[in-house]
Parts: structure tokens; C-alpha cells; sequence
């Protein structure tokens, strides 16, 4: 079925995924996370493919879940609906890295799932913020959890609490975005970061990504164990004989598992 609410296409060994409504500003209903997960899902199951980058529009990532969609719902409603228990949940199944390029506004439901991604490229434009406490309600997709250990308790209860956005100076001074670029460099900087990472042994990449994931999981000593089982595990890998190999012959590893 073709995709209503994203385009979705491939740069190199690069899924790019962008959210497109832009009249609603992104907003996100049911129907683009669904076709959200269902792209991430199947890219993450492509062997072509070694990093994904989530992008919006210019002028907003997410402008939050779609207002005029939730507003007459009762309490029964969301409770029993699939949405944000089912399709928002999708993007923690992906294995591969997701990196989030964040232009304009991610905003309740949009700074939440650039906070499910694994990295997240801010332009110079980008305000981020949680501001559901204006609608009478709080973040539902992870806000109140992911904020904090983004950003600290302080600056999250800040902006839950008064509904203030952040710029993205803040944002990369608090740690929620790796990097701050200009507007027009966005794209290219978020493609060329997914594209480094496309190029190493996937098995790598992804027990990388599992393992920094299991520190907001698990106490640390058992987060250092699992580091260590899954470090040992990569020694039965050919592609760490061929990247130690290519280190000590001076020349570029050709991995095998991409
Ligand atoms: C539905 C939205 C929307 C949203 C914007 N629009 N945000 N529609 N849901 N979250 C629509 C507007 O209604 C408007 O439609 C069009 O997009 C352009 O928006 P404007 O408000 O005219 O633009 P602007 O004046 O530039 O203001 C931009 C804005 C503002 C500051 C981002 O739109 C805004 O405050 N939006 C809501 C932000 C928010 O509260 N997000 C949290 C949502 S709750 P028309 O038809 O009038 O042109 C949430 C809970 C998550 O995310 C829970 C997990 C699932």
C-alpha cells in the first residue's frame, strides 16, 4: 500500500524516512504511525540498508500527535486504542540506528519520538519542547521519562511544567542533540553521519546501539557485564579479524557483514 503520510527513500546503504504533512506540521495521527513503523520495520529487515534518518519539514520535525484527532476521545477511547501503545512502540524494535534530523518545531509527540531515536541532528532552527500541560494533559509517548535522562530532572520538569520550547543551543548545551548545523546543511549532515555508520559491520553497530540502550535499563555493574559478553562476541566475527587486520596492514577494512 503506498505510503499517505511519508515519503520514504534510499540514499546509498541510507533509509530515509520523512514525515509529510506539512499543512498539520506533522502532526501525528494513527495512519502516519503506522506507516512510520511499517517503513522503519522494513527497511530495519533490508540487507541494503545499515542506518535510517527521520526527517520533517523545514519548518517543523513533529508539531506533536494530531490534536484534532485525540480531542474528543474519552478516557475508555485511549485506553483501549492501539494508538500510542502499539504503532508509537514500533520504533524500539529496530535494530538498526535511527537518527532523528530535527528542523522547526518537535513539539510533544514529535520531541518524543526524536528522543526514540538513537541520535538526534538538530539545524539551527530546530525548538523542542513538551508543551501538553497547555492541553490539559502530559507527554504520553515517553516525554516524562526520556526528558530527564536527555536533559536532566531540572530542565525536563522546566519544560513539562511551564510548556517553554527550547532552542536548539539549549537543546545541544542539555545533551538531547549530538550536534547543531545550519538549516541547509541539515539533511546532508544527518545522511553523511547515517552514511559513516552504514559502512561499518552491522553486527557492530547494532550490539553498540543494544548496549548504550541497556544503561537507561539496568544497573551498571549488569550493564558492564553485558557489555563485556557482547564485546567477546563480536571476537567470533570475520569482520573483526578483517577490521584489526586492515588497521595493522594500513588500509581500509572491507567488512562483510553490512
Ligand atoms: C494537529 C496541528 C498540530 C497538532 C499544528 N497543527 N500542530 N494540528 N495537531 N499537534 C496545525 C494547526 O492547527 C494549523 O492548522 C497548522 O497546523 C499550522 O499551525 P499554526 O498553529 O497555524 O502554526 P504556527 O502559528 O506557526 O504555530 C506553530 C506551533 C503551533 C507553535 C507548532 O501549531 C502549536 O502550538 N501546535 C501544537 C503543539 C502541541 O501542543 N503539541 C503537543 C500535542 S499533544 P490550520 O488548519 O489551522 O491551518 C502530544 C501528546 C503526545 O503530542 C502523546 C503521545 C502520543
Amino acid at each position: 500500500m503506498p505510503y499517505e503520510n511519508i515519503l520514504v527513500d534510499t540514499r546509498g546503504r541510507v533509509g530515509l524516512i520523512t514525515l509529510n504533512r506539512p499543512k498539520q506540521l506533522n502532526a501525528l495521527n494513527d495512519r502516519l504511525m503506522d506507516e512510520l513503523g511499517e517503513a522503519l520495520l522494513a527497511f530495519d529487515a533490508d540487507e541494503g540498508i545499515g542506518a535510517i534518518v527521520i526527517t520533517g519539514s523545514e519548518k517543523a520535525f513533529a508539531a506533536g500527535a494530531d490534536i484534532a484527532a485525540m480531542a474528543g476521545w474519552s478516557y475508555m477511547d485511549v485506553h483501549r486504542s492501539q494508538y500510542i501503545t502499539r504503532n508509537w512502540e514500533t520504533i524500539r524494535r529496530v535494530r538498526k540506528p535511527v537518527i532523528a534530523a530535527v528542523a522547526g518545531f518537535a513539539l510533544g509527540g514529535g520531541c518524543e519520538l526524536a528522543m526514540m531515536c538513537d541520535i538526534v541532528i538538530a539545524a539551527d532552527s530546530a525548538r523542542f519542547g513538551q508543551p501538553e500541560i497547555k492541553l490539559g494533559v502530559i507527554p504520553g509517548a515517553g516525554g516524562t521519562q526520556r526528558l530527564p535522562r536527555a536533559v536532566s530532572k531540572a530542565k525536563a520538569m522546566d519544560l513539562c511544567l511551564t510548556a517553554r520550547l527550547m532552542d536548539a543551543a539549549e537543546a545541544e548545551r542539555s545533551g538531547l542533540v549530538s550536534r547543531v548545523v545550519p538549516a541547509d546543511r541539515l539533511l546532508d549532515e544527518a545522511l553523511a553521519a547515517a552514511q559513516i555508520i552504514a559502512g561499518f559491520s552491522l553486527p557492530s553497530v547494532m550490539m553498540a546501539k543494544e548496549a548504550i540502550n541497556r544503561a537507561y535499563e539496568v544497573p551498571l555493574a549488569e550493564g558492564v557485564t553485558f557489555e563485556r559478553r557482547v564485546f567477546h562476541s563480536l571476537f567470533a566475527t570475520e569482520d573483526q579479524k578483517e577490521g584489526m587486520a586492515a588497521f595493522l596492514e594500513k588500509r581500509a577494512p572491507q567488512f562483510r557483514h553490512r
